[in-house]
């Protein structure tokens, strides 16, 4: 399969692409990324949005990814905040080459070859994170794996080695709706929340990235995509295994993310002996007497609230029997907080 961008069919198809036609996309400009100037300029917006801790829509060989530095929690906030999700689902880490995937993830031998074998392109390995790596809790839901893939497409390679920070990135699309496969799908659906998207014309895979987990032993097949199941199975030599509902996603059990202290939720006071998780500037009646106290934002930013919201949880688990949640806006970015601290809240079982 031919991965490169710049054939002469797919420069036609997108050269005079309609820029921000209404005015609620008025600031948003889409870079014909095969015109060599457009390009240059497309890529220093990009790169200067990210920066920022922006987010920008970028072309891959699947889809079109909703991009932002996977290493800056407020601005991985922004991409759920975006595509409106009610639920914190961990996204794909995008990396430009397989020595960049290695200083995020721990790479087994099955894992190596797949990557040896398919990357760049559209396989996403799940593995475990490396204890050192700088990638925000929110990128991967605070789960101990990292979905991680190098993509083939050129634009989103020079976006990637041009930044120097791995990209989070799920396709850019509002949730429930069908993912983008060039950059007019992406302006329809997102163009009044996002500044910049870079057209690098039609996606030549079309459908997501293949997502394998392995622990070593075992390879399970995640999501059907781009690369097939029997090439996975002839490089890896051995069968994938169907995805069990054995929980590796969120969502699929209440509890998954459960401490293991109990969460206390809508608390308007801290008793004694609890942690206390604070959201906003008023403090709750007997904070000062709090084990332990994290506050989500102080100034009331959901989401500043939803970079810290696993950390949070993780630094608080265990310092007390009960941590005590004050109350979160249910507007925004506050739902998939709530959803989030309600599993986590959940009877165990
Ligand atoms: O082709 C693709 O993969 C596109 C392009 C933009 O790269 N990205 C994409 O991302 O489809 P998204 O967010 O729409 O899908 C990510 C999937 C989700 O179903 C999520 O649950 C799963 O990956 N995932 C991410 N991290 C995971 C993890 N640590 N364990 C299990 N599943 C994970
Ligand atoms: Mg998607």
């Amino acid at each position: 399969m031919h991965l490169g961008a710049n054939t002469p069919d797919r420069a036609s198809q997108s050269r005079g692409f309609p820029v921000a036609g209404t005015a609620d996309e008025a600031m948003t400009t889409t870079y014909d990324m095969s015109d060599p100037e457009r390009r240059e300029a497309g890529l220093a917006r990009a790169l200067e949005t990210l920066r920022a801790g922006g987010v920008v829509a970028m072309p891959t060989e699947t889809v079109y990814g909703l991009a932002a530095n996977a290493t800056d929690g407020r601005a991985v906030a922004r991409i759920y905040e975006i595509k409106g999700r009610p639920q914190f689902n961990p996204l794909i880490v995008h990396v430009p080459s397989r020595e960049a995937a290695e200083r995020i993830a721990v790479f087994d031998q099955l894992a190596t070859t797949l990557a040896a074998a398919f990357w760049p392109g559209p396989l996403t390995l799940v593995l475990p994170k490396r204890a050192d790596s700088d990638i925000a809790e929110l990128a991967t839901a605070g789960l101990d794996t990292v979905a991680i893939r190098v993509p083939a497409h050129p634009v989103a390679q020079a976006l990637l080695r041009a930044l120097g920070k791995p990209l989070a990135a799920p396709s850019a699309n509002r949730s429930g709706k069908v993912s983008p496969t060039t950059a007019a799908h992406v302006a329809a659906d997102l163009g009044s929340d996002i500044g910049v998207i870079l057209d690098g014309g039609p996606a030549v895979v079309g459908l997501e990235s293949t997502i394998v987990a392995s622990d070593g032993r075992t390879l399970t097949l995640l999501r059907s995509g781009g690369v097939s199941r029997e090439d996975i199975e002839i490089v890896a030599g051995r069968a994938l295994v169907a995805h069990d509902g054995a929980v590796r996603a969120p969502g699929m059990l209440a509890s998954h993310y459960a401490p293991s202290s109990a969460l206390r939720l809508d608390a308007t006071e801290a008793r004694p002996g609890e942690a206390l998780i604070a959201f906003g500037g008023a403090p709750a009646a007997g904070a000062e007497t709090a084990v332990a106290t994290r506050n989500l934002s102080p100034s009331g930013d959901l989401g500043e609230a939803a970079s810290r919201l696993f950390g949070a949880l993780r630094e608080l688990d265990g310092v007390a029997p009960t941590i005590a949640v004050m109350p979160i806006p249910d507007t925004g970015l506050g739902a998939a907080i709530n959803d989030r601290l309600r599993r986590a809240a959940a009877p165990r079982s």
